[in-house]
């Protein structure tokens, strides 16, 4: 984009919003064109979020029929799965084929408009037509991350009532096997509600099946119709949910909906990727995340664009597997986290300079702050100095990218997100929710107005929704981030300000660790801190107390990881876990979690004024304690 035209979208929004953002939808075929944009109001007594509401349209139609008519044999996605080179590419026609066919199943089990569906799948095409076959009939997708435990299932099944849930006999990612049909059939254990599980046939291991639930796809696949019309959709109805951890409680259902979704996503992978027609956009992220929704499917399939589905990981077989598949595909965009560009710099340059990488010609960074020193290993050696990098800022809440510097209209700078994109209003404010006005300051990242993409509700509970969210800071949304911005007026996102943890681009809630801690029996007493760390920004730093009488052991620490890894997933196992006789309290006993973030960021020196606990003798326990 040039200067003149990123200038122009940011006039067009200022003088006539209403008309900017009907424009944005117009990147979208409408069944009915919606009169209005947003309708919306962020104070308490007033609260409501509503875009394009008169609109009708169907996302899965938009992604695929629209593309028929000139290209039903173009490639819609390459499927890259964990063994190089054993992929295939999937045509617009075979996608919607499959689409259909799989919304013919779910129909034919029920499943309807509103209905909810769990997925727990690997990055395989037939994931892709499942999200798609929801979308179709206007069921509402809930994917779940496959590093997710049983319980975890459970409880996403629970709390949005899906009676079907879609899953494969197992996953295969860096050579593992990841019992994902073992895994459901335990959740639904747990949660008994579950009637239809469809079983896709992964790697052919030998699963139970339970007679009358469990429909395994490949049986039923070519007797279903290969065509199934798109279900006519209002833009604020809900196209899913994707569970995501907050700082208190269990995590929240983090609702989308159709139309501003779809447009935000639109909009957006058309400023940050200026999409080609001979583009290969390869973004690593899984579908078990929002930008696995956004990025991974519908973004490029909105725009016709081929799309990498990666069932891998960046370190195997080896550390040149990215560089490697690059090549080999014609990869001409990669969008990536920090986390696997600070894994794979860690080797060296050899992985990397050995291929040729020239198909490449823009570079995406997503997830977590990017530390200047593996922006410029993935500028200069990733990129041999010539390519441009988008450090895109947005959450699970957002639908879509809200800051990044936009090649060629903003100039870039290691580590910072830049700028707002057209029609985004950030701004920082103090403690008391003051805003922080002019440059070179830091705050707590603010918005002072919606936009298309934003969640509309905590699937359940839209008082949570707005306690969340609009409460902190009345009539403005907290994004719970912390941010900088500096002389020149270029924004650096500082990480999370709330209880979440961001491991390797992972959100994890210290209530969930903790409570997961605390259920077993000789723990009394948890508490759960970030500290930071070289590969994945940051790890989890678990204090724990146990029991009077009680003395910490390696065995102990091996049942309290298998108690993370069975009430959330592997993927929360703690970097660190220290035995602690006492946790510091205020006198009202209350934990204070500065002092635990000081002590495992090893800034022993900075605890400050510890005289108000109740017991100030415990933080020297604790710092004799970390080792
Ligand atoms: C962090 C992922 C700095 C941030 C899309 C945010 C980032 C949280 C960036 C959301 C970035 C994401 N620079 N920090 N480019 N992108 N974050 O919901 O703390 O998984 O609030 O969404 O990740 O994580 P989520």
């Amino acid at each position: 984009m040039t200067p003149a035209e990123l200038a122009a979208l940011h006039e067009a929004h200022a003088s006539d919003p209403q008309a900017f953002w009907l424009d944005q939808a117009r990147r979208l075929d409408w069944d009915r064109f919606p009169t209005r944009a947003g309708d919306w109001s962020f104070d308490a007594d007033a609260f409501h979020i509503k875009w394009y509401e008169d609109g009708v349209l169907n996302l899965s139609a938009n992604c695929l029929d629209r593309h028929l008519p000139a290209k039903a044999d173009d490639t819609a996605l390459v499927f890259e799965p964990d063994a190089p080179g054993t992929g295939r590419a999937v045509t617009y026609a075979e996608l919607h084929a499959d689409t259909c066919r799989f919304a013919n199943l779910l129909k034919e089990r029920g499943v309807g408009k509103g209905d909810r569906v769990i997925l727990y799948l690997p990055m395989i095409p037939e994931a892709a037509a499942a999200m798609l076959a929801c979308a179709r009939i206007g069921a509402v997708h809930s994917v779940v991350f496959g590093g997710f435990s049983p319980e975890s299932v459970a409880g996403r099944i629970e709390d949005c009532g899906a009676r079907v849930v879609i899953t494969a006999d197992e996953g295969l990612r860096g050579g593992k096997h990841i019992p994902l049909k073992a895994n459901v059939d335990a959740a639904c254990d747990l949660a008994p509600g579950v009637e239809t599980v469809i079983v896709i046939t992964r790697t052919g291991a030998d699963v139970p099946f339970v007679r009358g639930r469990d429909v395994r796809w490949e049986d039923h696949k070519h007797r279903l119709a290969a065509d199934c019309p798109a279900e006519p959709m209002g833009a604020e109805d809900p196209l899913f949910i994707l569970y995501t951890s907050g700082s208190t409680g269990k995590p929240k259902g983090v609702v989308h909906t159709t139309g501003g979704y779809a447009t935000w996503v639109a909009a957006t992978f058309a400023w940050v990727f200026e999409p080609r027609a001979d583009d290969l956009f390869w973004c690593t992220a899984d579908i078990g995340w929002v930008t696995g929704h956004s990025y991974t499917l519908y973004g490029p399939l909105l725009h016709g664009v081929p799309t990498v589905m990666f069932d891998g990981v960046p370190t195997f077989p080896d550390a040149s597997r990215l560089w490697e598949t690059i090549d080999r595909l014609g990869v001409t965009i990669l969008y990536t986290a920090p986390t696997a560009i600070r894994a794979l710099m860690r080797e060296g340059d050899a992985p990397v300079v050995k291929h040729r990488r020239d198909s490449l010609r823009l570079l995406g960074t997503v997830g977590e702050p990017i530390n200047p020193e593996a922006w410029r290993w993935y500028h200069d050696v990733v990129g041999d100095g010539r390519l441009p990098i988008v450090d895109t800022w947005w959450q699970t809440e957002t639908g879509g990218v809200l800051m990044t510097p936009l090649p060629g209209a903003t100039s870039m700078k290691p580590g910072s997100a830049t700028r707002p994109l057209p029609g985004i209003a950030p701004i920082l404010v103090d403690a008391e929710g003051h805003e922080i006005p002019g440059n070179d300051v830091s705050g707590n990242l603010c918005l002072t107005s919606s936009w298309p993409g934003q969640m509309r509700t905590v699937w359940g509970d839209h008082q949570r929704f707005i306690d969340t969210y609009f409460r902190t800071y009345p009539g403005l949304y907290f994004t719970g981030d912390g941010c900088r911005r500096d002389a020149d007026g270029d924004y650096w996102i500082t990480g999370r300000v709330d209880d979440v943890i961001n491991v390797s681009g992972h959100r994890i809630g210290t209530a969930e660790v903790e409570s997961a801690l605390v259920a077993h029996p000789l723990v009394a007493e948890a508490a759960v801190v970030a500290a930071p760390h070289d590969l994945k920004g940051q790890a989890i730093h678990a204090f724990v107390t146990l029991n009077a009488g009680e003395e910490g052991s390696p065995a102990i620490l091996t049942e309290l990881n298998a108690e993370v890894r069975k009430h959330i997933g592997a993927l929360a196992i703690p970097e660190r876990i220290q035995f602690a006789p006492g946790l510091p309290k205020t006198r009202s006993g209350k934990i204070m979690r500065r002092i635990l973030r000081k002590i495992a960021e090893g800034q022993l020196d900075q605890l400050g004024d510890t005289s108000t606990l109740a017991d100030p003798g415990v933080v020297d326990q604790l710092v004799a304690g970390r080792g």
